[in-house]
């Protein structure tokens, strides 16, 4: 059993049994956790970490991490919106935005949020704006690092940021509307495996710097990996703090009083706390292929299908020195791909035993979706006394079809 974890397998089980399967289970103190190593990595530095709500956006999820000392990263109106419900100081919310379009950015004008914004095309319109002052800007760094080609984004050719020969134009740009860049922010991707990368990137952006007279923050973006596979190198945070410290503090050196470096990532805080739980509904073999097919699937954790994210697999109702099979777990989506894990040794396993699909705290809840028109999976927070509390109730069938035709305004 990983320590890392407080929850047990015979918790997992009987949470399972309580409240049905497929259900998101996931450790609040974990989260604490994380939020407190990473507010207390550059203590003599000022740096605030952000948390991008993207990985996992559940309410009483995001008033777990607030209550520990991390902000908000947003990277659409409805996150924002969903944000301001934690602050009463909408400065504090960053917004990057995305091929945002006229009316989020009105929206996030009269809101006063931070606007992070990644394109000369949206600048201007910014700066057009009666009611605009200051924005941050996204600039690409030209250094892209990811755990899949799919969320890279900080090479030279991805869709973000705004080219570093560009930079120049927005300073003009700014000037000639009479209006401030008050931030610099670059995201290189999700997943970054070498700390150096992420150094390597913040030197571009201090650098890029210099050219802007009315800074206050620079946001060096995520990116910090969870450690999925055995075999995955581990991004140690105190080496990286280590590296960057050193080039924080001399950087600090030519900043006015009041100047804050951030980092925003997602995945790290909350990840490893969560689990999916699911039950073998079926057991068949294949010619070579023997399936555990289960109550959840592509719909629920979409990462393995999409980038071929391999997540441990663990039948929490057998004990783990049983004498193991080898298993693909397979997902109850009518698509072949649907395949959660593939050849896995796990204890001989039987209908009816809860599967424990770990590290799905992250990227998994908000990418699930209805497709089959299933349910969504409930979700659990478990304290770290044991109190359990429901933060989003599991659904039947009939209640799901029931939501959904009154959301498409069918009259039945
Ligand atoms: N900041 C920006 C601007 C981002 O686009 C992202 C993630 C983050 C921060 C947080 O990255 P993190 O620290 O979580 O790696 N669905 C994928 C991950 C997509 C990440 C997209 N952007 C997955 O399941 O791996």
């Amino acid at each position: 059993m990983d320590n890392k974890l407080s929850i047990t397998h015979q918790t997992f089980e009987s949470l399972a049994k309580k409240y049905g399967t497929p259900l998101y289970v996931y450790d609040a103190q974990l989260i604490r956790k994380r939020c407190t190593q990473a507010v207390s990595l550059f203590e003599d530095l000022p740096v605030s970490w952000l948390y991008a709500i993207k990985a996992n956006d559940n309410p009483h999820i995001l008033k777990v991490i607030r209550e520990s000392g991390v902000g908000f990263d947003t990277v659409s109106l409805e996150e924002v919106l969903l944000c301001g419900h934690f602050t009463d100081n909408p400065a504090e919310i960053f917004y990057t935005e995305n091929s945002m379009s006229d009316e989020e950015m009105n929206e996030a004008i009269r809101l006063g949020v931070t606007l992070n914004i990644g394109a000369v095309s949206r600048l201007e319109r910014f700066f057009q704006h009666p009611d605009s002052r200051e924005c941050s800007l996204r600039i690409n760094p030209a250094i892209g690092e990811g755990h899949h080609t799919r969320v890279n984004t900080g090479d030279p050719e991805s869709k973000f940021g705004v080219r570093l020969d560009l930079i120049d134009d927005c300073v003009k740009m700014a000037d000639k509307y009479g209006k401030k860049i008050v931030g610099l922010h670059a995201h290189i991707g999700s997943g970054i495996k070498r700390p150096e990368n992420l150094v390597a990137a913040m030197k571009v952006l201090l650098e890029a710097a210099s050219g802007f007279k009315d800074l206050r923050m620079i946001n060096f973006g995520g990116g910090v990996p969870t450690p999925y596979h055995p075999d995955d190198q581990i991004f140690d945070l105190d080496e990286f703090a280590k590296l960057a410290g050193p080039v924080l503090k001399e950087d600090l050196e030519n900043r006015p009083e009041g100047f804050r470096y951030l980092f925003e990532p997602g995945r790290w805080y909350v990840a490893e706390a969560g689990t999916l739980l699911t039950t073998i509904q079926t057991i068949k073999n294949q010619v070579e292929t023997l399936y555990l097919g289960t109550d959840t699937g592509m719909h629920h954790l979409l990462r393995p299908m999409l980038y071929d994210a391999w997540h441990r697999v663990e039948n929490v109702s057998k004990p783990q020195d049983a004498p193991q099979k080898v298993y693909t777990i397979a997902g109850n989506i009518c698509e072949s791909g649907d395949i959660l894990a593939e050849d896995r040794a796990m204890p001989d396993s039987e209908v009816g035993d809860v599967v424990a699909i770990r590290d799905a705290g992250a990227y998994g809840m908000t990418m699930a979706s209805q497709y089959n028109r299933r349910s969504l999976p409930g979700e659990i927070l478990v304290e770290k006394d044991g109190v359990i509390q429901v933060i989003r109730a599991p659904k039947n069938a009939q209640e799901t079809v029931n939501e959904f035709l009154r959301e498409c305004a069918f009259e039945v």
